[in-house]
């Protein structure tokens, strides 16, 4: 059930560079909402009058020291909407509309989870961490990759976490100097393709670049995708990707209701 609350900041932490996880607690929607899902957050009294959509980052438990109900957004400051959210200090009020979308299928107890995040995609991942724990997946392989070390906002929460941790920064501030593909391609050579699955979230060329990794190898993997979203829920038709239908030709898919999660293999890119 999409619920419609009205919530208080607990918590907006600068991460610096622009980046900023926000807390806030609602007992209902923490209860449904699952990893990949998303929230179309409205800032009341700012003038801003479209929510943003900002996946699922904490579900109650994933960061150790938040308190029981708690929810967690990891943001980055792109435009005025997000700009006025990272002014809002606690007790603030929010708009909630969640949890909204499909999630991700978390891999079977024999499967590593492969995650590949671009800067801000990485999001989504905390949340899922843990959901793969608790479905008895092994520890997750992570490739994070930003423009520079400033844009890893959860590194070493994601060091504590995964099993394995690959970075790359465009700039060579962290890990390996160039895109996260690099590390990535290195890690697939000649392993079993049975025994992973991926999943990635990040910015368009990245996804793209993941997708025609996947495709063409028969790979199982996960895309969280991003588009422009007025309502959240379905009505507007603005947030279309061109997909691959039962027949074979290319067909539409609304991101907010049938994603933001999709197969590789559907996205007629
Ligand atoms: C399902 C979903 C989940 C998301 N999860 C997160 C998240 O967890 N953390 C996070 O920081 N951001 C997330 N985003 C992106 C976030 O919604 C936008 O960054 C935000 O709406 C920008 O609002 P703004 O008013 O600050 O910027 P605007 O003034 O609206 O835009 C600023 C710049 O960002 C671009 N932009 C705006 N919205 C998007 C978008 N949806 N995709 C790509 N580019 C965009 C604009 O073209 C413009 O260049 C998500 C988007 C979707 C669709
Ligand atoms: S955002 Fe309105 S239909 Fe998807």
């Amino acid at each position: 059930m999409i619920l419609d609350k009205t919530v208080n900041v607990v918590a907006n932490e600068a991460l610096g560079n622009g980046n900023f996880l926000l807390t806030f607690a609602e007992e209902t929607i923490a209860g449904e909402m699952l990893p990949g899902q998303f929230f179309m957050v409205g800032m009341p009294g700012s003038g801003i009058l479209l929510r943003r959509p900002f996946s699922v980052c904490g579900l109650p438990g994933t960061f150790d020291d938040s308190p029981g109900d708690s929810l967690q957004v990891l943001y980055k400051v792109m435009g005025q909407g997000t700009q006025v959210l990272s002014g809002l200090g606690t007790g603030a009020a929010l708009t909630v509309l969640g949890p909204l979308g499909n999630g991700f299928t978390v891999p079977g107890p024999e499967v590593t989870p492969v995650f590949v995040a671009g800067g801000i995609g990485s999001a989504p991942y905390p949340a899922l961490t843990r959901a793969c724990a608790a479905a008895g997946c092994p520890d997750p392989v992570m490739f994070y990759g930003a423009r520079s070390a400033a844009d890893l906002p959860l590194l070493d929460w994601f060091d504590d976490h995964c099993g394995e941790l690959h970075t790359a920064t465009e700039d060579g501030s962290a890990g390996e100097q160039g895109l996260v593909t690099g590390p990535l391609l290195r890690w697939l050579e000649g392993r079993d393709p049975t025994t992973y699955e991926l999943i990635a979230c990040g910015p368009d060329p990245m996804l793209h670049a993941i997708r025609n990794i996947a495709v063409p190898a028969g790979l199982r993997c996960q895309l969280s995708l991003e588009a422009h979203m007025a309502c959240g829920f379905g009505v507007c038709i603005g947030c279309v990707v061109p997909t691959h239908g039962e027949d074979g030709a290319v067909d539409y898919t609304r991101i907010c209701v049938d994603g933001p999660v999709l197969p590789a293999e559907k996205l007629a890119w």
